[in-house]
């Protein structure tokens, strides 16, 4: 019996500061997402044309994407401050976060354009059969129209410089308004 309120003690002792720890960084990373909240909209449900939606996003994706911000590898005016602002740690607590929401899909319909679904074919192997991502490859479905449109012209201009989507060099820009607008109406 003794033995066993020892070891209860112990192990008290032992989980009790652990898990405070744990709080307190709960609660700095619900602040920090305070912070995002005004562009990026409540639980990064963005309801802007050119914010893009993080809520739900590939946690992969959104700690790969707040590192290149952070290093200067992407474009993103107020981004490159606020990456640089927190530690590699904060960046990987606060996409857990984000990733951890509900998607919601863009409320700005896709312009209308014929749609090609033959264009997409090359992308279905990384971002899934309906844009939904996986791991690093983010989510693309019912993300805002314009906003993807600007993604894509980032990569094919070379001022994105994943080299996963060097394959955007090869197409004009008529096939990446189609690109965008098809995985926009995907929700
Ligand atoms: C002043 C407005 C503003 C604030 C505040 C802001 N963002 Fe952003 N964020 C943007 C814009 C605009 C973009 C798109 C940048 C681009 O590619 O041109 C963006 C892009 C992103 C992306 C890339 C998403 C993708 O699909 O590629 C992530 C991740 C992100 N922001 C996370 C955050 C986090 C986390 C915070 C809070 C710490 C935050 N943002 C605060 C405006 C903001
Ligand atoms: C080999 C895997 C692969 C293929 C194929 C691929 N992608 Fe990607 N895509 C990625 C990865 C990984 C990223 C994140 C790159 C980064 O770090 O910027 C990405 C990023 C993107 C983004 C940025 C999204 C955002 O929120 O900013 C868009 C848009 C996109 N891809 C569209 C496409 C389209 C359209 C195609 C087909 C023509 C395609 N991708 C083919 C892996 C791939």
């Amino acid at each position: 019996m003794k033995k066993l309120m020892i070891g209860t003690v112990m192990l008290l002792l032992a989980v009790t500061p652990y898990a405070s720890a744990l709080d307190a960084d709960l609660g700095q990373i619900a602040g920090i997402s305070r912070t995002c909240a005004g562009c990026h909209g409540t639980d990064g449900a963005s309801p802007g044309v050119m914010i893009p939606i993080i809520g739900g996003q590939m946690a992969g994706y959104l700690s790969l994407t707040l590192e290149e911000f952070a290093a200067d590898q992407r474009p993103g005016s107020a981004m490159l401050k606020f990456a640089k602002g927190y530690s590699q740690e904060q960046r990987r607590g606060i996409s857990a976060y984000f990733a951890s929401k509900t998607w919601v899909n863009s409320p700005w319909a896709a312009h209308p354009a014929a749609q090609k679904p033959e264009l997409v074919r090359a992308c279905a192997g990384c971002h899934g059969s309906s844009g939904e991502g996986r791991g690093n490859s983010p989510r693309l479905a019912g993300q805002a129209p314009d906003y993807l449109h600007h993604a894509l012209l980032e990569y094919q201009r070379g001022e994105r410089s994943a080299p996963t989507m060097g394959l955007m060099r090869a197409y004009d820009e008529a096939a990446i308004r189609q690109m965008a607008d098809h995985y926009s109406s995907l929700k």
